[in-house]
């Protein structure tokens, strides 16, 4: 009898750990996702990802007059399509690149309707 519950706590752990990998998984360690099934945030992971890969060229400051002004969520929300298409074939950003994880969230932002969440 003893022996059968040490196996049930056993089997009970693997399977509780099973299930944090399973999220682990789900969720990237930077906070965006490799399943659309998650709403990826504008606020908390596109802008700060825009900012910090796309924001010395798509600054509308001149430098770079062919490149669209990434700097507002309407700027953005215009050209979401363009934009999960040039991540998505590594096309942008132009000074290196994104991670998987990264292309994947974006193009899971622009399928959930490009919202300012
Ligand atoms: C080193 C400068 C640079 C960086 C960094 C950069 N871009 Fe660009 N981007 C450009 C320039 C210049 C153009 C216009 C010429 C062209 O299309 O190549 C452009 C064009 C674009 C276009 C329009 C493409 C088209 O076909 O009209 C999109 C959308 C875009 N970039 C998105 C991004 C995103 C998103 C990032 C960040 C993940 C990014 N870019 C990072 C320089 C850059």
């Amino acid at each position: 009898m003893k022996k059968l519950l040490s196996i049930r706590i056993i089997l009970f752990l693997a399977v509780a750990q099973a299930s944090c990998e399973y999220n682990y998984e789900e969720e990237t360690v930077d906070g965006g996702v490799n399943n659309c099934d998650i709403e990826v945030s504008y606020k908390d992971y596109i802008r700060p990802l825009i900012n910090n890969n796309c924001m010395p060229c798509h600054n509308g400051d001149g430098s770079e007059p062919f490149a669209p002004d990434l700097r507002t969520f309407n700027g953005v929300k215009g050209i979401a399509e363009l934009v999960k298409e040039v991540t998505l074939s590594r096309r942008m950003p132009k000074s290196g690149s994104l991670t998987n994880e990264q292309i994947a969230s974006i193009g899971c932002w622009v399928d959930q309707g490009a919202l300012n969440n």
